[in-house]
């Protein structure tokens, strides 16, 4: 068993992409038994999200989001970041063992630069902010998409940096987990799905609208009767997403001839609403209960703020302040 965590950003909605890339895997991760700490990154959101509403609205759809897709909260911890206070302290004293050459490196804010945008002390300290997140809860593993593999990497440093100067053995290496969310998903329109390609198809869009998108989805002209290549299909490569099991025998009607693109969008329909059918409506029941959602966060916040406290106790000791 792993104590496995991971923040995600309460910005924007969901979309298929991030479904296969990221949220499936802590559903996979939460059923293979581990210790899984998964939270809303307010505070990273604040860098950019200035609306008090805007943010409890975003927060709110992302927990209802996550309650949805399967994450339980009776064998997980879910929570808000800013729930646990104990993340900033720690992460003013990481700060104070980084070098600033490291900031200055860090893509985040490099990227932020280059595009002329304000540059807050918030956004240039994202880094040592999540390297606490990280450090705090004792995490083995950090599930997370190829663009944050950078900040995991300042979580080693900071980790190494940390018990180097202050000759003690406080807080633990962790290790990012790459590889398994690495499949890149396809959009509308043969690209990688992704918000800034506007080629999504939202997780929890309303069913009208979703399968219209799935309608909507570029497809080459080959007549019906003949033959398709599956492989070259964004349709077929978003069905063995939904349904691997089911895939070969989809495979076999594209290269046999004699179905055209619309029937294999049916399919894929048909298999999207088999896997999302069950989310859609648990995540409905938590929309439902607002209450109940407050209290799944406030009991996750409580498990792992009493793991944050044992690591702040560790850390104060060595550096000297009680
Ligand atoms: P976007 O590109 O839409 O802005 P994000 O960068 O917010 O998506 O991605 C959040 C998470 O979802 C990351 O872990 C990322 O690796 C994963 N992800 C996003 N798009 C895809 C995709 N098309 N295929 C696979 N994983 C994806
Ligand atoms: N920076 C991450 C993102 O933009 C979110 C995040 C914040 C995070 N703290 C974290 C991810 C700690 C993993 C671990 O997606």
């Amino acid at each position: 068993m792993k104590t496995v965590l991971s923040g995600v950003k309460p910005t924007g909605v969901p979309h298929i992409g991030n479904y296969f890339g990221a949220m499936k895997q802590f559903v996979q991760l939460q059923e293979q038994g581990n210790e899984l700490f998964i939270f809303i990154a307010d505070y990273h959101a604040l860098t950019s999200v200035h609306d008090a509403a805007e943010m409890r609205a975003n927060t709110r759809s992302v927990a209802l989001d996550y309650l949805g897709v399967g994450l339980d909260p009776a064998r997980i911890a879910l929570f808000r970041q800013s729930d646990v206070p104990e993340v900033t302290e720690l992460s003013w004293i990481l700060g104070c063992v980084c070098p600033k050459g490291m900031m200055d490196r860090a893509h985040a804010f490099k990227d932020a630069q280059a595009k002329n945008e304000s540059v807050n002390i918030g956004l240039y300290t994202y880094p040592v902010l999540m390297a606490a997140d990280i450090l705090i809860y004792d995490a083995d593993l950090v599930p997370v998409g190829q663009d944050q593999k950078q900040h995991v990497e300042y979580a080693q440093d900071l980790q190494e940096k940390f018990n180097h100067t202050f000759s003690c053995d406080a807080l633990k290496r962790p290790e990012p987990m790459i590889g398994a969310l690495s499949a890149t998903v396809i959009g509308l329109d043969g690209r990688k799905m992704s918000k800034s390609y506007d080629n999504t198809i939202e997780l929890f869009e309303p069913k009208k609208s979703f399968d219209k998108k799935i309608k909507s989805i570029v497809t080459d002209s080959t007549p019906v009767e003949e033959p398709k290549d599956p492989e070259n299909c964004s349709v077929f490569k978003l069905y063995k997403l939904f349904d691997p099991a089911g895939a070969p025998a989809l495979a076999e009607k594209y290269r046999a001839g004699g179905m055209g693109y619309g029937h294999a969008k049916n399919f894929l329909i048909e298999a999207a609403d088999r896997e999302l059918n069950p989310h859609r409506e648990r995540r409905a029941k938590f929309e439902a209960d607002p209450s109940l959602v407050e209290k799944i966060l406030a009991d996750g916040a409580e498990k792992a703020r009493a793991k944050a406290c044992k690591t702040m106790e560790r850390v104060r000791k060595a550096v000297g302040i009680s």
